[in-house]
């Protein structure tokens, strides 16, 4: 019998709707093409249902979404809504209540686009940030007192247990395994490059960097281990981004330094990501946000959810279709499209959607 996944669809606000409806499209060709079954619900979660109803996410969705195979996600973001309400009340509420404690960002040029780095192409810029998803700043114990007096004094920790340090850097060790430049024929090694601050930040990168030897050590010595400070990374993913190959690192750092891939690999038209919970649901998302000045238009790249898309396959089991995806959207951008940007790409949403579709 065929796999039947239970897929919970969150189009969210924005081109949120826009996109997801083009990663659908891709989705469903390559449920036929490659055998399995798609069953999609979607859900209304948002910044509209929110100023309708005053609600930002029932106390259920969690539970809800639990009972389904993976979540795919449009976008977060509503400009009615005061910024922070819904990122923190929808997107980062899911993400720790369903504790998808990795985020996987890869950082890959795909031909064709373009790349703010001089003299880089896709030969140089493919790497994977594994960013710790649940922790950090992110939760870390805070608040804030005599607010808004001359006094105020605000503290928001950076606080890691060594279970979620060692969780992640599990996963990032067995993706390096599975995923890194050796294991793609790309290289004579398989490196997994910590990125850190334990020049100043020394209690909680002295727990990342013993616990990353600690088990590099005992699990995984088939791995390379390099240790990079998050500044230093920052220069080196514009000079030298051909050094890296797996990178991990803490929720924050991941935050920043994702944006800084993204925008190398051709901005947040393409950029995809993976919130996962390797022992649960996980959830699949653009990382570019709902633009809501686009809204409507049928103008904005759908090519960053349909990348999603393929990654969230890839996750189910579906590593055939998930690499069909995303060599059909490295033919679009290498053959077809004239830019990645919402109004220059040739072509509306939909046809880009249908280009990656028929391909397939
Ligand atoms: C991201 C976003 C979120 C984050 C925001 C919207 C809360 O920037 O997914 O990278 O900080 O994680
Ligand atoms: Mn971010």
């Amino acid at each position: 019998m065929a796999n039947n996944y239970k897929i919970a669809v969150l189009p969210g606000d924005g081109t949120g709707p826009e996109v997801v409806a083009e990663g659908k499209k891709v989705l469903d060709v390559a449920a036929k093409k490659f055998g399995f079954k798609l069953d999609m619900t979607d859900f209304d979660f948002g910044g509209d249902r929110y100023l309708r109803t005053g609600e930002i996410l029932p106390d259920s969705a969690s539970g809800d979404l639990k009972k389904f195979d993976a979540i795919y996600l449009g976008a977060i973001g509503h400009p009615d809504v005061k910024p922070g309400i819904l990122e923190k009340g929808i997107l980062l509420r899911l993400r720790f209540e369903l504790d998808q404690y990795i985020n996987l960002r890869p950082v890959k040029l795909y031909p064709g686009v373009e790349t703010p780095l001089k003299d880089k192409g896709p030969e140089h810029i493919d790497y994977v940030v594994v960013r710790e998803n649940t922790g950090g700043i992110y939760t870390g114990t805070g608040g804030v007192s005599m607010k808004g007096t001359e006094h105020e004094v605000a503290i928001q920790s950076m606080v890691y247990s060594r279970f979620q340090v060692e969780r992640c850097l599990k996963y990032a060790f067995e993706y390096a395994q599975r995923h890194g430049k050796k294991a793609r024929g790309k290289g004579d090694a398989n490196t997994l490059g910590l990125v850190g601050k334990t020049n100043v930040l020394t209690y909680v990168f002295d727990l990342w960097e013993r616990a990353f030897h600690e088990l590099g050590d005992s699990d995984f010595a088939d791995v390379n281990r390099e240790y990079y400070h998050v500044d230093a990374t920052c220069m080196w993913m514009v000079k030298s981004p051909e050094w890296f190959d797996v990178l991990v690192t803490s929720n924050m750092f991941g935050d920043i330094i994702t944006d800084l891939g993204a925008i190398t690999q051709g901005g947040m038209g393409i950029a995809a990501g993976g919130n996962i919970n390797p022992e649960g649901v996980s959830m699949f998302e653009p990382i570019g946000g709902s633009a809501p000045k686009y809204t409507g238009q049928g103008i904005i790249n759908p090519l960053a959810s349909i990348v999603a898309g393929a990654m969230m396959l890839d996750t189910l089991g579906e590593t055939e279709a998930s690499v069909a995806i995303e060599n059909a959207v490295m033919e679009v951008t290498g053959k077809k499209l004239k830019s990645l940007s919402a109004g220059n790409m040739g072509y509306s949403t939909s046809e880009v959607g249908d280009l990656v579709a028929n391909l397939l």
